[in-house]
């Protein structure tokens, strides 16, 4: 097909409808999506590409969130319907022990410029400085505004890499972006820097512009200088009443068990690296954040010793329990979506228009709450009770009940197990009874 993306979003629908069974009515429920202001519409669209519709996620909060003093309320955009329950028992059994203690040390973000070198490499070395301040004086133009604000490139390095492949060189660049993710400015700044550095060769007595070839300008998602750390701590004793049927002591030996297995087991550690970011993904959902590179950058932070492994760390010391998570999160409070996006500038309403430091803080505590509600969950009663009974109301849903049918079921289901089938089950029988 050519020329899809010339035409009008309306030619677009009613195109893409044309591949389902019923065109006209799947072009009518693509239509009933979209939004009914087309101010909001429009901005929606603008923000992909051959939009023909929305796909709606339920917009929820956690409320509790007791964060280095300061209680919020946290947004969490997610599709999966045990995450917010989760976030929000962990945030107010935490509530009465002191929350969560967070900090950012770093905020410094990552970007490289590939390239071919032939020429020879110690003349290249010694050039650096001369090199750096060209690219510096060329990039002056994009870092300006950034560096009134406080931000901008922090520093060049030349590594080479010829030992991987041959020719092969790299400048790794450390920029501070302060609240912004700053990918464009991190890309722009590296564009330049791969046009800049072949005019430094050219102008430059003793080089060559042939031994020269630029291959990728981009920035890292590994930003391991841009830490986010939580924690929560109380005594063991408090710990009483995390586990009904289990003694502090007991709970506390299960829950550091269960870490340790994440620390230990591939299979594990990313599953339980999976339940924190069902936590953070949806703050950074919520605000409009980039959860793809959050993702990334959190999987190969859990790898970096060479083996890949639990992001939290579970310890006793001297009868106090603590529970900490050390994540990269670059994360940006303005630009991009964050203020674009009407529900992503009003989740940023609602944490007290943070900056990205403090925002990286929430999220992070949305992570470390919800691995504890898992673990917890995990080390007690299993998850699947709680979870088949979050899960109760989607099988309702799939299953087209009436609503009286759907208080039946539910009444009958607080007591008994579920799963998809016994409630069909359950659902012939009440229909053949007539109830
Ligand atoms: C489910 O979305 C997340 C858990 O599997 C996390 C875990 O196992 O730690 C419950």
């Amino acid at each position: 097909m050519k020329g899809f993306s010339k035409l009008s979003p309306q030619e677009k629908l009613l195109l893409a409808s044309e591949r389902f069974e019923d065109p006209a009515s799947t072009a009518k429920q693509f239509e009933s999506f979209q939004h009914p202001d087309e101010e909001t519409q429009e901005i929606l669209s603008g923000i992909s590409e051959n939009t023909i519709s929305n796909y709606p996620l339920p917009y929820n909060v956690a409320p509790n969130f007791l964060i280095n003093g300061k209680l919020f309320m946290v947004p969490m955009v997610t599709e999966e319907s045990s995450v917010v329950a989760a976030a929000s028992s962990a945030a107010r059994f935490w509530v009465e022990k002191g929350g969560f203690h967070a900090r950012v040390a770093q905020n410094i973000k990552n970007g490289q410029l590939h390239f071919l070198y032939g020429g020879a490499a110690d003349k290249l070395k010694a050039a650096m400085p001369d090199i750096e301040s060209s690219l510096r004086a060329e990039a002056k133009p994009v870092t300006k505004n950034m560096e009134q604000r406080g931000g901008g490139i922090r520093t060049i390095t030349l590594n080479d890499r010829r030992h991987l492949i041959d020719g092969y060189f790299q400048l790794h660049v450390r920029f501070d972006t302060i609240d912004a993710m700053g990918a464009n400015f991190i890309n722009s700044c590296l564009e330049v820097f791969a046009s800049a550095l072949g005019s430094f060769f050219d102008n430059t007595d003793g080089f060559d512009r042939n031994d020269y070839e630029p291959l990728m300008a981009i920035l890292s998602n590994y930003n391991d200088q841009c830490l986010v750390e939580v924690s929560v701590s109380c005594d063991v004793d408090a710990l009483g009443h995390a586990a009904p049927q289990l003694s502090a002591e007991a709970f506390v030996r299960r829950f550091i068990l269960a870490l340790k297995v994440a620390e230990s087991d591939i299979y594990r550690a990313t599953t339980h690296n999976k339940g924190i970011m069902n936590g953070v993904d949806a703050v950074i959902l919520a605000t409009g954040n980039d959860f793809r590179a959050i993702e990334a950058g959190a999987h190969a932070w859990a790898a970096r010793s060479g083996q890949y492994r639990s992001l939290s760390q579970a310890d006793v010391q001297d009868n106090r329990f603590s529970f900490s998570l050390q994540m990269p999160m670059a994360l940006g409070t303005v630009g991009g979506l964050t203020r674009l996006h009407p529900l992503a500038a009003r989740s940023l309403e609602m944490l007290g228009n943070p900056d990205a430091k403090a925002l990286m803080m929430v999220a992070g505590a949305a992570g470390l709450a919800n691995n504890f509600a898992a673990i917890r969950s995990l080390t007690t009663t299993g998850i699947q009770s709680g979870h088949m009974r979050m899960h109760l109301s989607n099988i309702i849903m799939q299953l087209n009940t009436t609503k009286e049918e759907a208080r039946y079921i539910k009444k009958h289901f607080a007591e008994e197990k579920i799963s998809y089938q016994a409630v069909a089950q359950f659902l012939e029988v009440i229909r053949k009874r007539g109830t």
